[in-house]
């Protein structure tokens, strides 16, 4: 390995939008102690609403002073090791979720902490942070059974498109939005049974016409006015996932005034929970496996969003590019 030193982006400040928040640095590549790996990344996925809320300060749970690092998921080949490492070889392809790990072109991790893969390709990376999030949430928080009606919005998005697939395969009538004929394209290619584009549809009106017995289980990661209409359209003993809320991510959290949630979920006996991975690892390393497999027989399909970035210098603009709402499947930066 010739190179001495290496690249990464860190948040420099806090700031309200992320491309004003960061900075690329240089730094000596490190060694691997006893039990580490030296790892170099090849794809990050972009997480754009967590990177932003991140940048802000608004993510309580981490409540991090920068100057901190960023990017979480990567995939990357072992380029050297410490000398007490036993499973894993030079040049292994290797899957990391380490937040920091991400935005940068080389990191040392536990080899404890690092997941050996097949091949370092942006779809395997997809599946292992993003895929696994889906089955996590589908399954463990919104109680995923088999003919019932699943809603998922945002679904061709990153996590959306996966989350679509897998309700498919449980057994359910599956219903997805977006916002473009490209993205109705791809969600009707991967089964989706009931695509509402809205902007050429009304939602509310649609899911109150063709599903008036409501919604059995919502996959929401778009939230405001979207997660009004997904409340008001759940079944009785529905059950609503906040995955995310990317229509606020970008801009400032709207405050409103309106009757507690509680005198809609009441009556229907239906519920809305929040879902967050981290709180959730135990679940990881078996999603994993079953999402690989899945793949691997062809059961499961990856989008990864055409869009190339290439480098630390593109991850603003991937950022950007996310939160503009026009990908279509999983935002990845290549290095
Ligand atoms: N809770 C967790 O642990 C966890 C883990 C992973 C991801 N997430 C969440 O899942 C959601 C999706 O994340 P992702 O990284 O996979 O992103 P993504 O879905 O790939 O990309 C964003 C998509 O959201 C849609 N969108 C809808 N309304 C939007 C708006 N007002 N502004 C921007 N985009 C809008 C856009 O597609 P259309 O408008 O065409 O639908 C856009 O393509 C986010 O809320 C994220 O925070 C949560």
């Amino acid at each position: 390995m010739n190179a001495k030193t290496y690249r990464k982006l860190i948040a420099n400040q806090l700031s309200q939008d992320f491309k004003s928040a960061v900075e690329i640095v240089e730094i000596p590549i490190p060694k691997p102690t006893a039990n580490q790996l030296l790892i170099k990344n090849k794809f990050a996925g972009i997480n754009g609403g967590f990177d932003t809320l991140l940048c802000r300060g608004d993510v309580p749970y981490i409540n991090l002073t920068p100057p901190f690092d960023l990017g979480v998921e990567a995939v990357g080949k072992v380029v050297a090791m410490g000398e007490d490492v036993e499973d894993f070889q030079m040049g292994d392809a290797v899957i990391t979720t380490t937040r920091g790990g991400g935005y940068r072109q080389y990191q040392v991790v536990d080899a404890n902490n690092s997941v050996k893969v097949q091949e370092a390709t942006p779809e395997i990376l997809t599946l292992m942070l993003t895929g696994v999030s889906a089955l996590v949430a589908l399954e463990q928080v919104g109680k995923m059974k088999n003919n019932e009606v699943v809603l998922v919005t945002a679904a061709a998005g990153g996590i959306g498109h996966i989350a679509v697939q897998l309700a498919k395969l449980a057994g359910n009538h599956v219903i997805g939005t977006c916002s473009t004929k490209a993205k109705t394209d791809l969600l009707t290619e991967l089964g989706c049974d009931r695509v509402i584009n809205y902007r050429t549809e009304d939602l509310n009106q649609v899911l109150k016409q063709e599903y008036s017995k409501g919604i059995n289980l919502i996959f929401d990661c778009v939230g405001k006015q979207v997660f009004d209409t997904c409340v008001e359209n759940l079944a009785i003993r529905g059950r609503l996932v906040v995955v995310g809320f990317i229509s606020e991510y970008a801009t400032n959290i709207e405050q409103i005034t309106q009757q507690r949630i509680y005198h809609q979920l009441f009556w229907k006996a239906a519920s809305v929970r929040g879902f967050l991975m981290p709180h959730y690892q135990e679940y990881a390393a078996s999603a994993r496996d079953r999402l690989l497999n899945l793949f691997y027989n062809n059961r499961l399909r990856v989008a990864v969003d055409p869009r190339k970035f290439n480098g630390i210098e593109s991850i603003s603009d991937a950022v950007e590019y996310l939160l503009s709402g026009q990908n279509c499947g999983k935002v990845v930066v290549r290095f």
